[in-house]
């Protein structure tokens, strides 16, 4: 397991320490405080009590989550929690289990509350605060309290739920049946920024212009004089990272790309353009298309061909990070969701589906120690810090792209032939995605090819060729995503374009679903 899941890194500045009890809403919740310019982090419940107090937070969030109290297996934090003199807030079942710790007793509910339900305010004070009429909130618990413990008041209830919110002013513990996180509680933002600033009194401190400067001493620090290396896609993550360690350590940064002979239509030559105008760092290109395409020849299976990928991608990495002497750190563009997501793969309660994170991703051979500073962003922030430090326009706003590239979206076997047939779909794609002025609004925009053929006709001849798929979505971290709506006249252009200019490819349909149950990829 990565190191820096179980030991956090002591803050910097104000903090706020969510615990993770299993909510699908978790990520929001980090997002709610920082977008109060406020430092959190998400860490697992079995986390030590001494590494929380090392934090220092300002204050503890304990999150919602699938299980119930009375469960074998639910998640439980060291109850020495509610014993350190920090404020904490209950939210759901973390509200359930803060009031079951200190003495109270929580019951399955008659009825499953699920969906809005009408707050009745008691008290307007602490997180409630200014909340004085009666306001929506948003619901989902199949257990309720049904006794507090002597010190608690309710401060709240529902039609459905007696104690939907309670406190105990005296050690500024607060608990919230509902979810103030979620847009369906129309004034949870304000409950949580009581919470923050009222309660916890943190200071609306973080920036990205102060998260650069304390990562950039941080890395200097603890590099030194010695040597690191980056491997750089092109991507946001990688170009933020390696400008970041560039002001740390300058020319004793290489960044290594790897060009895998599946990216875009003259991806390859555009990126390096753009990198070395931008980035004033040693890069090496590598050109390895062929050894990964015949490696793929017959796959079919995605995680084969993500294991491939992988591999080779190590191989040929590790060959060229050999010829740099004496190189210690090796740094990567981790992001948070990754870390958050990533836990699954080592115990946490949520399944795996691709094997697509780089956390943990690195050979063992190398023996080169992780320099991560992105871990603890999200996505739109890690655009922002680009924009702080200067980063070109064309790699802030990039689409991300996966490593495997087009090999994921060529369903089925990967051919040079097939190859050539979706570079040129993706380029009109882009080029008109672009031209609509779609690009930056869009997660991401892309074709696939499918291993179908159909029947078509042009001039008067009957044809019998490839069919390729549009995605569209937004999304704003990846987790989740919605199909684009994209203008009817522009998804006609953009089919009539591919039909008319790409030979091989007689139908196109456009992929209206959502992730979830989809995902983002087709495979
Ligand atoms: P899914 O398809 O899981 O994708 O909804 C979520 C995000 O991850 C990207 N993705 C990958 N990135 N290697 C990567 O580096 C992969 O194997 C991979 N598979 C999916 C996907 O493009 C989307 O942004």
């Amino acid at each position: 397991m990565p190191d820096l899941i179980r030991h956090p890194e002591p803050k910097a500045e104000d903090m706020i320490l969510i615990i993770d009890f299993g909510s699908q809403y978790n990520q929001l919740i980090a997002r709610r405080v920082r977008e109060n310019r406020i430092y959190c982090q998400i860490e697992p419940p079995d986390i030590d009590i001494s590494d929380i107090i090392n934090l220092k937070p300002e204050g503890i969030i304990l999150s919602g989550g699938p299980s119930s109290i009375y469960e074998k297996n639910s998640p439980k934090i060291d109850k020495h929690i509610f014993s350190i003199g920090i404020p904490v807030l209950g939210i759901c079942y973390g509200m359930q289990f803060m009031i079951y710790s200190l003495g109270g007793t929580v019951e399955r509910a008659a009825k499953r509350e699920y969906g809005f339900a009408k707050l009745y305010i008691k008290k307007s004070i602490g997180i409630l605060e200014g909340i004085e009429q009666n306001t929506w909130c948003w619901m989902s618990h199949g257990d309720s309290i049904n006794k507090l413990p002597e010190d608690f008041i309710v401060a709240a209830s529902t039609d459905n739920t007696e104690i939907a919110a309670v406190y105990n002013e005296n050690k500024q513990f607060y608990g919230l049946q509902f979810h103030p996180e979620v847009e369906h509680t129309p004034l949870g933002k304000k409950m949580l920024r009581n919470f923050l600033l009222n309660i916890c009194g943190c200071k609306r401190s973080w920036s990205m212009k102060s998260f650069a400067k304390t990562a950039i001493s941080e890395i200097s620090q603890s590099v030194k004089d010695d040597k690191i290396i980056l491997g750089l896609s092109g991507g946001v993550d990688s170009s933020v990272t390696a400008m970041l360690v560039h002001k740390a350590v300058g020319k004793n940064l290489t960044c290594i790309f790897v060009d895998n002979g599946l990216l875009r239509k003259n991806e390859a030559e555009k990126l390096k353009k753009t990198l070395s105008r931008n980035l004033d760092i040693n890069i090496r290109y590598v050109n390895a298309g062929n050894k990964f395409l015949k490696a793929l020849t017959k796959i079919t299976d995605p995680e084969k061909k993500r294991k491939i990928i992988g591999k080779i991608f190590m191989d040929v990495f590790e060959a060229e990070a050999k010829k740099i002497k004496d190189a210690k750190f090796l740094a990567q563009g981790t992001l948070y969701p990754d870390i958050i997501e990533s836990r699954s793969a080592f115990g946490g309660p949520t399944a795996v589906i691709k094997s697509h994170h780089n956390v943990g991703g690195l050979p063992k051979s190398m023996k080169l120690k992780l320099v991560e500073p992105l871990k603890y962003l999200f996505k739109d922030e890690v655009r922002k810090l680009g924009k702080t430090l200067g980063l070109h326009q064309d790699l802030i706003w990039r689409q991300p792209f996966p490593g495997p590239g087009l090999s994921i979206r060529i369903i089925g076997e990967i051919t040079k032939q097939r190859l050539t047939i979706l570079r040129e779909v993706d380029d009109i794609l882009l080029a008109e995605i672009k031209e609509a002025g779609l690009y930056r609004k869009l997660w991401q925009s892309f074709a696939i090819l499918l291993p179908l053929k159909s029947v078509g006709i042009m001039g008067d001849q009957r044809t019998y060729e490839n069919i390729v798929a549009i995605r569209a979505v937004t999304s704003k971290d990846a987790m989740t995503a919605d199909w684009a709506r994209i203008p009817y006249t522009l998804l006609a252009k953009i089919s009539n374009r591919i039909i008319n200019e790409v030979v091989g490819v007689n139908r196109v349909v456009y992929d209206i679903s959502s992730k979830p149950p989809s995902t983002i990829e087709w495979e």
